[in-house]
């Protein structure tokens, strides 16, 4: 397993006491090469914000079992789109999460396990479970008329959100353990997210979605339990100090 070691790391000012005070003198005596401030930035973000359009939509039902839903039949009234928005955001997000355990998946397969830390058929076994949600909602979706293959703003927003996981997972420099800080990241919003999703689908009516959606629920609480274990355990393992087998490359 590859292990953190101290090494020729150059990032910070403490390496050269001489020329680091150079450099401050340096910062403090010339002005910054472009006008401007923090409050000029901010003006250009709000007049950016003001004058952008918004992320995409939510098309229309494809199908006319589909559209009559939408138009309040099963919806009780509420905008369709919504509920057809975060249901294409957690579509999204699981079929992320799938790629991310797969990642990981290369990441053990590649440097073998820890003493506490996953193993390959839990691992797998995550995997399976965010597939079957992903097709979970897919289904959901076509029971709406919804077309599960189309983007959504949520979708958009989630996966913009989500794509310093994947870069992480997929990193090769970056070990097995540090990896399950993005399955961290992911357990929580999944878990946050399907709680969500569940109190909007029974606001809509969609009891049976609802009840469906609770066992997803129930597998996140799970996964979120054991990254948290994996992820201890991987810390206690670090702090005993275990020597390294694998040559660490210069930050
Ligand atoms: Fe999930
Ligand atoms: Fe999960």
């Amino acid at each position: 397993m590859k292990q953190i070691t101290m090494g020729t790391n150059t990032t910070g000012i403490a390496t050269s006491p001489l020329d680091s005070k150079k450099l401050v003198e340096f910062a403090q005596a010339v002005p910054p090469s472009s006008p401007g401030s923090e409050a000029d930035a901010a003006a250009v973000r709000i007049e950016y914000a003001r004058g952008s359009g918004t992320i995409g939509s939510v098309p229309p039902p494809a199908s006319l079992k589909g559209m009559a839903k939408a138009a309040g039949e099963l919806i009780q009234g509420k905008r369709p789109a919504l509920l057809v928005d975060k249901l294409g955001e957690r579509l999204a997000f699981e079929r992320s999460g799938t790629r991310l355990y797969e990642a990981i998946l290369a990441k053990f397969d590649a440097e073998g396990g820890f003493e506490g830390g996953p193993t390959r058929a839990e691992l797998e076994a995550i995997r399976d479970d965010e597939i079957r949600h992903f097709a979970m909602v897919c289904r959901a979706m076509e029971r709406l008329g919804a077309d599960p293959t189309a983007q959504t703003p949520g979708a958009d927003v989630i996966g913009l959100a989500s794509s310093g996981l994947l870069s992480v997972a997929a990193e090769p420099r970056i070990n097995l353990g540090q990896s399950l800080e993005s399955l961290l990241v992911a357990e929580l919003a999944d878990n946050d997210s399907w709680r969500m999703l569940i109190d909007l689908a029974v606001a809509y009516g969609q009891d049976e979605m609802a009840a469906e959606f609770r066992i997803a629920e129930q597998h996140e609480m799970i996964h979120l339990a054991l990254v948290r274990k994996w992820l201890s355990s991987k810390l206690a393992l670090d702090a005993r100090g275990q020597p390294s087998t694998t040559p660490q490359r210069a930050a």
